[in-house]
């Protein structure tokens, strides 16, 4: 008794049922950041004055790519293209859903070129290419969960692109306001951990978005996982989940123990020489959706 509450508070964590939790399948696009560089600074984590070390992206890079690869998804890979150092950001190509791939338009010109490569990409996988009318920066922004859409917007991807997405796809839009400059992408703020319809399950940070956007994520998703500042300042919520192993930085270790408590498999990756664009594991994959 005189220790506190903790123990108790533990064993009614663990009295709670909590789902089964199960992998599914997945296949996801990367590319690898053969010529990754910060010369721009179109988000508050990059800084051109500071070095990078290329090969050190590549060797980071190429343990998270292997770590999708021991997990038996289906990985692919864009070709890198000189002068596009944020290419290796695949998550922001596009947004790819029952073969559909809304292709994006970027905000920063710096990043422009790589909404057209992206998209001959799809198209020669296969994909049916829809062009961007509006500005949108892919699944940096866009995120499928249950039958729905969450699309950020406030800092990227512009709110007209959110019909868009709707009118492409004929599913629910539900539109976020991030507001904190760090958090800029809805992926850098939200985590999807199950999409699965009927058990959806996410983990967010609060303090990303606006008064109205936490009403109707709370509402939305009473069990969420609420992330620290701390976990989400690593870029923790950056992470990819399959339904049961979830691939997160590995600085973010009370995130770690949250997945582990809800059931998840958690696995760390560090991609510190990535963090310096402004990017983690979820920023790195595009998830194709046949
Ligand atoms: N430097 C890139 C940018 O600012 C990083 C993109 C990170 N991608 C993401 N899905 N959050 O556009």
């Amino acid at each position: 008794i005189a220790t506190g509450g903790q123990p108790a508070e533990q064993a009614a964590e663990q009295a709670v049922a909590r789902p089964e939790r199960r992998p599914t399948a997945r296949t996801v696009l990367m590319c690898r950041p053969e010529h990754f560089t910060v010369v721009y600074r179109i988000n508050p984590w990059m800084n051109p004055a500071e070095p990078t070390d290329t090969g050190l992206a590549v060797a980071q890079w190429q343990v998270l790519h292997d770590t999708f690869v021991g997990l038996g998804y289906d990985v692919q890979l864009i070709d890198p293209i000189e002068g596009l150092p944020d290419m290796v950001y695949a998550a922001n190509g596009g947004f790819v859903v029952g073969g559909i791939a809304y292709g994006a338009k970027f905000t920063y010109p710096e990043r422009q070129p790589e909404g057209p490569a992206y998209m001959e990409w799809f198209r020669e996988a296969g994909f049916d290419v829809r062009e961007p009318v509006e500005v949108n920066e892919g699944e940096g922004d866009f995120l499928l969960v249950g039958d729905a859409i969450l699309a950020g917007t406030g800092f990227r991807s512009d709110s007209r692109s959110h019909e868009e997405l709707a009118a492409i796809f004929g599913r629910e839009v539900v539109t976020l306001r991030l507001v904190n400059p760090s958090f800029y992408h809805l992926d850098t703020a939200v985590a999807v951990l199950d999409p699965t319809p009927g058990q959806e399950h996410i983990a967010y940070l609060p303090s990303a978005f606006d008064e109205a956007s936490v009403a109707l994520l709370q509402a939305r998703f009473p069990d969420a996982i609420i992330v620290n500042e701390a976990d989400a300042a690593v870029l923790g919520l950056n992470s990819f989940s399959d339904g049961y192993h979830v691939v997160i930085a590995s600085r973010a270790t009370d995130f770690e123990r949250q997945l582990r408590e809800h059931g998840y498999h958690p696995i760390g990756v560090d991609l510190s020489e990535l963090l310096l664009g402004g990017g983690g594991v979820k920023c790195c994959t595009l998830e194709l959706r046949r």
